[in-house]
């Protein structure tokens, strides 16, 4: 039996987790920032970095209590070295250092795609005897990221291999953009899902984003090839239509109005919003929805019938998203494929992925170098 203690700073989470054997959630506390980046539209790497150290002892604290565990029954440390803010991977980086070096435990860092893909695999754990089906194909879908990954487990342990990635914007990123677009606040994610049930998804036409095979892109500064047949991604045409049909039906003093007036109210509700939101706005935002989630359902369908996977997996903040799970099931399934998605609590950010993601290592004693340091833009496969 391993006890891990998961800790999770890349983005706007404080997250600290005791996870048993990468199964059993004993505890998993998440100190969200979200009232403190909602009045700039996003996240801010400082105050981020900032408030992750505010939070972290206390998270950790708070953590071990739920589980009714003391630091020193704890196996392993188990912390997010990246993808990230770098400042505020940093936070739980040193603070996870610090722990396994007084404590003398051993510490694994972990790729934080990865733990996206283990939330799925710990929630299966806890209901069936077998692991999932293999090998899958998951599409991590975040604030940060809009991945496909082929996953597969051997004898050497879990392997990944990226298929396919957005060329621009994440999905999420997309989400919270059209929402501040929108005066509808931070994050959009959740508004939009909400808003988006009383507006007509076929009102307006959004464009279907194409990429072309064998077309080359600077990505991060890089220079890569897409395959034959792309499955990337790319958001940003869509988003775009969003802002030329705001500008051509000159819907800028109502969206200032509305911010105006939400901003004025704590903790606004749906009614809040709808009560400031016309017809136009809500059929433009159910539009925006729909184009987003039927692009990922069909470019993830085609790759999984490509890769030949016995399943997919759909993971990450925007799988909370109950279109994008209805058209996955619904359409997944047409095709003979099963869809796994995280519980709604471990779809967004948290550490008991990041402890499950950590145990097959900790099996393997595999550990973190004591020179190992934040990776802002790490990649995983
Ligand atoms: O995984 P996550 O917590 O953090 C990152 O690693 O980025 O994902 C946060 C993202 C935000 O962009 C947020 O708007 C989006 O997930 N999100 C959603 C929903 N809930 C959160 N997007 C669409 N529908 C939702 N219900
Ligand atoms: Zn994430």
């Amino acid at each position: 039996m391993a006890l891990i203690l998961g800790i999770e700073s890349s983005c706007d989470e404080t997250s600290a987790a005791v996870v048993r054997d990468g199964a059993q959630v004993l505890s998993n506390v998440v100190s969200s920032q979200i009232a403190t980046h909602a009045p700039y539209g996003g996240v801010v790497p400082e105050l981020a970095s900032r408030e992750h150290l505010r939070a972290i002892v206390p998270v950790v604290r708070e953590a071990l209590q739920r589980a009714n565990v003391e630091m020193k029954a704890i196996d392993a440390l188990a912390v997010t070295q990246g993808p990230g803010l770098a400042g505020a991977l940093l936070v739980g980086i040193t603070y996870a250092k610090a722990l396994s070096f007084a404590l003398s435990k051993p510490l694994i860092s972990v790729n934080h795609l990865e733990g996206h893909i283990h939330a799925v695999l710990l929630e299966h754990r806890q209901t069936h005897s077998e692991e999932l089906p293999m090998p899958s194909l998951a599409l991590v879908v975040s604030g940060g990221h809009t991945h496909l990954y082929r996953v597969d487990r051997t004898v050497q342990g879990w392997k990944y291999r990226n298929v396919g990635r957005t060329l621009d914007d994440a999905a999420g990123e997309a989400f919270d953009k059209v929402a501040k677009l929108l005066g509808l606040g931070y994050p959009g994610g959740p508004i939009i899902e909400q808003l988006a049930l009383q507006g007509n998804p076929q009102a307006i036409a959004m464009p279907r984003s194409q990429i072309k095979a064998r077309q080359k892109k600077h990505a991060r500064g890089e220079e890569f090839e897409a395959a034959s047949e792309s499955y990337d991604f790319s958001f940003s045409g869509i988003k775009t239509s969003v802002l030329r049909f705001v500008e051509s039906h000159a819907m800028k003093p109502a969206i200032a109005e509305r911010q105006h007036s939400l901003s004025a109210v704590e903790n606004p509700t749906v009614e809040d919003y709808l009560a400031h939101c016309d017809r136009l706005t809500l059929d433009l935002i159910a539009s925006f929805q729909e184009a987003v989630v039927q692009d990922l359902v069909a470019k993830t369908l085609n790759a999984a019938q490509k890769f030949e996977v016995e399943a997919l997996i759909v993971t990450g903040g925007v799988a909370a998203n109950s279109r994008l799970r209805s058209q996955f099931v619904e359409r997944a399934e047409r095709q003979g494929l099963r869809v796994f998605f995280p519980s709604r609590g471990l779809s967004t950010d948290n550490a008991a992925m990041i402890a499950a993601a950590a145990y097959p290592n900790f099996l393997a004693g595999t550990f973190a170098e004591e020179h190992f340091s934040a990776e802002a833009s790490m990649r995983l496969g």
